[in-house]
Order: C-alpha cells, then sequence, then structure tokens
C-alpha cells in the first residue's frame, strides 16, 4: 500500500531490533477489513489499495470465502531468503506471493495468484456460487512495505443462488462479523454510490460493531456510474449519514476494464482525472480518490501506532531486562559482542522513538478532514 517511506522504514527498524532480541511483531498493527454488499467494489477497493492486481473481481459472486493478504516487510527476512549465487554475492529477493495452503510454492506472477484462488475457492465450495469461511491465506514478500493484513470478504446478500444455503444471508453476515469486531480492525464500509445509502449493508453492519464510528471508513465507489447531475457532495460533508471518519470516494475499474485488462495505474490515472474534472468535486479533490483513502488509512495507523507507544516502550524494557539477565548468566562464554549487540539494539529503539515522533508531528495534521 502507497506509505509513507519513512514510517515504513522506521517500523521496520524497529521489528528488525526487536526480532533480535526475540520478540517477534512489537507493533500489533492494525487489520484492514472491506465489506459491503455484494459487487459494491470490495475486491477492487482492496487492489487498489495494495496497488496490485490480484484479486478475482466482477458481477455476481466473485469472492466466495474470505482472503487474508499479509504483506510481509522483507527487511526484516532479506536475509534469511536471500539466495546466494554462485560467485558468493547474495542476490537481491524479488517480490513474491506464497500461500498458506502451498507452503515453499513462490509466486512471482500475480496473475498466477488470482489463479490459485479461484482454483482454491472452486475446490473447497465448488463451482456453483458455493461459500466457505475457510479463509484464503496469502503472504507476499515485498520490500518497503509494513507487515500488514487486509481482508477481502464475500459481499452481504439477502437470497441463495446456485448451491448457496436458505441461510445465506446469515452465514455470511456471521463470517463478516468475526472479523469486524476485533478492536484492532479497522473496517471499510464500501457502498456503490448509485445506491441509496440508507439501505447500505456494509454501514449498517459496521454500526453494529463500531456504534462510535472510532474505526470505520465509509467507502463510495462507482461514482462514475452516478446518474448526470446527481453527486456524492452532502454525503462527503456529513449532512446524509455522519461519520466520524468521513467518506472516501473512489472510481474503481469497471467490467469492461477488468476484461480488457486494464492496468491498475491507468486505472489510478483515470481516477484523478475523473475527481479533478468533475464539476462537482474538482474543488475538492485532494480528498477525493484512491490516494486520500490510503492517507487516511496511514495516518489511522500512525494513530495507533502513536496510542500504542507506551506499551511499545514496556515491551522495550522487558525485552531488554530479559537480555540482560541472560547475558549476565551466559557470563564470558559471549564475550564482548553480545554486550555490544545489546547497546546497538537499546540506540536503534532509542533513534526509533525520536524518528517516530518526528513523523508522526509532520502528519498527523489532516486525520478528520
Ligand atoms: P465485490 O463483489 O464487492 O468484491 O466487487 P468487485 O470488486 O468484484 O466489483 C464488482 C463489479 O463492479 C465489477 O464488475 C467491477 O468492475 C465493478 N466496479 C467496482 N467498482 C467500480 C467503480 O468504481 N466503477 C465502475 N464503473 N465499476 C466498478
Ligand atoms: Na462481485
Ligand atoms: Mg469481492
Amino acid at each position: 500500500m502507497a506509505m509513507d517511506a519513512s514510517l515504513i522504514k522506521t517500523i521496520n527498524k524497529l521489528q528488525d531490533a526487536f526480532s533480535t532480541v526475540g520478540v517477534h511483531n512489537p507493533v500489533d498493527l492494525p487489520q484492514i477489513v472491506v465489506i459491503g454488499s455484494q459487487s459494491s467494489g470490495k475486491s477492487s477497493v482492496l487492489e487498489n489499495i495494495v496497488g496490485r492486481d490480484f484479486l478475482p473481481r466482477g458481477s455476481g459472486i466473485v469472492t466466495r470465502r474470505p482472503l487474508t493478504f499479509l504483506s510481509v516487510s522483507m527487511s526484516v527476512l532479506c536475509l534469511l531468503y536471500a539466495k546466494k549465487e554462485p560467485n558468493g554475492e547474495k542476490k537481491e529477493p524479488e517480490e513474491w506471493g506464497e500461500f498458506l495452503h502451498q507452503p515453499g510454492v513462490k509466486y512471482t506472477d500475480f496473475n498466477q495468484i488470482r489463479e490459485e484462488i479461484v482454483r482454491d475457492t472452486e475446490l473447497k465450495t465448488g463451482k456453483n456460487a458455493g461459500i466457505s469461511p475457510l479463509p484464503i491465506n496469502l503472504r507476499v514478500y515485498s520490500p518497503n512495505v509494513l507487515t500488514l493484513t487486509l481482508v477481502d470478504l464475500p459481499g452481504l446478500t439477502k437470497l441463495p443462488v446456485g448451491d448457496q444455503p436458505k441461510d445465506i444471508e446469515r452465514q455470511i453476515k456471521d463470517m463478516i462479523v468475526k472479523y469486524i469486531t476485533k478492536p484492532n480492525a479497522i473496517i471499510l464500509a464500501v457502498t456503490a454510490a448509485n445506491t441509496d445509502l440508507a439501505n447500505s449493508d456494509g454501514l449498517k453492519l459496521a454500526r453494529e460493531v463500531d456504534p462510535e464510528g472510532a474505526r470505520t471508513i465509509g467507502v463510495l465507489t462507482k461514482i462514475d456510474l452516478m446518474d448526470a447531475g446527481t453527486d456524492v457532495v452532502d454525503i462527503l460533508a456529513g449532512r446524509i449519514i455522519p461519520l466520524r471518519l468521513g467518506y472516501v470516494p473512489v472510481v474503481n475499474r469497471g467490467q469492461r476494464d477488468i476484461d480488457t485488462k486494464k492496468s491498475i495505474t491507468r486505472s489510478l490515472e483515470g481516477e484523478r482525472s475523473f475527481f479533478e474534472n468533475h464539476s462537482a468535486y474538482k474543488s475538492k479533490a485532494q480528498y477525493c480518490g484512491t490516494p486520500y483513502l490510503s492517507r487516511k488509512l496511514n495516518m489511522i495507523l500512525m494513530h495507533h501506532i502513536r496510542n500504542t507507544l507506551p506499551e511499545i516502550k514496556a515491551k522495550i524494557q522487558a525485552a531488554l531486562v530479559k537480555y540482560q539477565v541472560e547475558l549476565a548468566g551466559l557470563g564470558d562464554m559471549l564475550g564482548e559482542g553480545s554486550a555490544g549487540q545489546a547497546s546497538i539494539v537499546l540506540n536503534i529503539i532509542t533513534e526509533f522513538c525520536n524518528e517516530f515522533r518526528t513523523i508522526i508531528d509532520g502528519n498527523s495534521t489532516d486525520l478528520t478532514s
């Protein structure tokens, strides 16, 4: 996801420092979960945030099992994975995906990732619109990303089709509620702008688990498909159904764009020019589109981290105490080197706290705009 590069570097450095003292994931980052009616554009929104084409999308029920997408920062793992070339030099690891159900199989072609998602979905649920709460777990190893989880989910529907059970509505709802109840979940409640906001299944469900709206962002898709002369300006201004964290209007690829394999880059360009040239949005284009949604998510992540700083510090203290006790216990066996290592870790962590404050102070102004 398009994130503040200095934030990513700083957090990754912290993760690295911690893993040298045996603490994994010191910063428990939120999970980003998309919910909403079937075909409202959830998978499309998620793909645009990630900036990668890898999810099955389309009209009808396409997403039939939860998909958890974990981006794994390569900085932690590059030393483990970097392949030694015959000449002894380490090769730069490329970006790749791996499914939990296929350990060791590396996908470098994201089209093949999509094919595997479809194949494994059909394997577990059949071809006839069946659904299953059994998640597909995908990890993508990449440089310059945060270790972060995003979740794609089947859409809310009312009536069963194909092999779906009679109580499909309840089953899908239960599946979604499981993911969004976690206080750690950031909910992207997706509603197509050419439908009535008051009927939004996503917003309704989000409100059940997050009545204060502390972790729900409204995403309005299909702005390009609205009737001429209508717009979402009143919704954005909070005059229809106010939402604490606000709404972001987006334009994803339409079905024809999917069929003609329009790239994400071109899609984002199209989205930008749509908002910049539309009479209703051009004065507020900076608050529209996928880049603004990413910025909003960035802000939420930073605030989350800032709120967990005391907890992080406590973990640092505990880890250092444990490390020092272990060092003392081992005595001379380890020699000078380990004491040196401990102070390096301490330095990195101190540096982190300073850098982090700088980043937060420079960025924390536009969260609720
Ligand atoms: P999901 O079922 O909620 O995951 O929705 P998908 O992402 O699979 O999209 C469903 C259909 O809506 C696809 O045909 C998409 O091309 C189309 N779609 C999604 N978002 C937009 C949008 O912003 N504009 C247009 N024109 N079509 C969209
Ligand atoms: Na769909
Ligand atoms: Mg979908």
